[in-house]
């Protein structure tokens, strides 16, 4: 007959010294497991005498009642000291320097566009867009391109395929196309809350949005961004131009410094039309702008054409106009001496932590633009 206060006082002695929850675990199989010391006693109580079973039964039941709280006691106080090793291992190092946070900027093409909404905005023009896949007409015939026109041609204009009508869609060239949408008053609603509806002049419109052509070298990227201006009214004439496109100049590189020249020119839809140039230095590996002896073509302009306005629906007996549109991209590389306009769309971000801008860098003529 085993004595049971000696195996209770053996497990108890084990239990106490159980260094870890699995050494523990090793001592409730041994007394409570399948062939256990305990589960052989208890299992022993069926081949007993009634007389036997009623005196030894209590006292295994007790003892096993025992060494389980026991047990239960030991495997909890285990599991909080496991516990509190493994967070006192894990502990943070507060004296560690935090490692830098990498944050968002604003992309230069964005910044300078914002500059450019914020210095027209203060001259009286309202913003105005118009989508990136244009038909036709309003890519081309609206402005008055022949039929034969080069740039109806596919080396220099991204041509969709075309639908099942038989028309094919191009990727705006430029952002004059918007001129015309701002222009035409039809019954029709514009297909997106965010193109132009057409309007009655006087209209004073800026155009901001991407555009596309088949070119790429270190000026020309083949997407890249564009400002569009467009002014009627009934006396508008070529000084309006002029004073609106040197004003705009001399605020957003912040000097007057900068020299400008018109050149005569051709545009389909202007007459007479001209470029703009702006004097810079080509010779280091930067462009400098408003010193040296090379000249950087910057925008076309002119007064529209008689045929645009008719094309519309304005008689350009009572309505004149001018329209100029720029490369974005171009003007912001100038501005914070970018020499590879392609770097800008290549998503590089180390490019970007360099060249970007913070959030709340907020363009405001008042107070200085960048
Ligand atoms: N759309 C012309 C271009 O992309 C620029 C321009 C706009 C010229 C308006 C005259 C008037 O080159």
């Amino acid at each position: 007959m085993t004595d049971l206060s000696q195996l209770e006082a053996d497990l108890a002695a084990r239990i106490d010294a159980a260094a870890d929850t699995a050494a523990l675990e090793a001592v409730r199989v041994a007394a409570l497991g399948k062939s256990g010391q305990i589960s052989d006693l208890l299992k022993s109580l069926g081949g007993m005498s009634p007389e036997a079973r009623r005196e030894q039964g209590p006292a295994i039941n007790g003892l096993r009642d025992r060494v389980q709280a026991r047990l239960a006691e030991k495997k909890a106080a285990l599991e909080e000291a496991e516990l509190d090793a493994k967070l006192a291992a894990g502990r943070l190092d507060l004296s560690l320097p935090p490692r830098p946070r990498r944050k968002g900027a604003v992309h230069p093409t964005m910044q300078v566009m914002d500059e450019m909404v914020a210095i027209f905005a203060e001259m009286g023009f309202a913003v105005a867009e118009g989508p990136d896949i244009e038909d036709d007409f309003h890519n081309f015939t609206a402005l008055n391109f022949p039929p034969k026109h080069p740039a109806r041609e596919m080396h220099d204009t991204f041509f969709l395929q075309a639908d099942s009508a038989g028309e094919r869609k191009v990727l705006r060239t430029h952002t004059s196309p918007v001129q015309v949408r701002v222009m035409q008053k039809t019954n029709e609603k514009p297909a997106a809350p965010w193109i132009a509806a057409g309007q009655d002049p006087p209209i004073r419109v800026i155009v901001p949005g991407r555009t596309y052509r088949s070119d790429s070298d270190a000026t020309h990227t083949p997407m890249f961004h564009q400002v569009e201006g467009l002014v009627i009214d009934r006396d508008i004439h070529m000084g309006h131009l002029k004073w609106t496109l040197d004003t705009f100049i001399a605020r957003y590189f912040e000097t007057s410094a900068v020299e400008t020249r018109f050149r005569p020119h051709h545009f389909p839809f202007t007459e007479p039309s001209a470029e703009m140039d702006v004097r810079c230095d080509r010779s280091g590996s930067e462009i400098k702008i408003g010193q040296g002896s090379d000249w950087m073509e910057i925008l076309g302009c002119g007064m529209v054409h008689p045929n645009v306005l008719r094309n519309c629906g304005l008689d350009p007996d009572e309505w004149q106009g001018f329209a100029f549109g720029f490369g974005v991209d171009r003007l912001g590389a100038l501005k914070y001496g970018m020499p590879d306009l392609r770097d800008m769309f290549a998503a590089d971000t180390r490019w970007l932590a360099h060249y970007g801008f913070s959030p709340f860098a907020m363009p405001n003529p008042a107070t200085g633009l960048s």
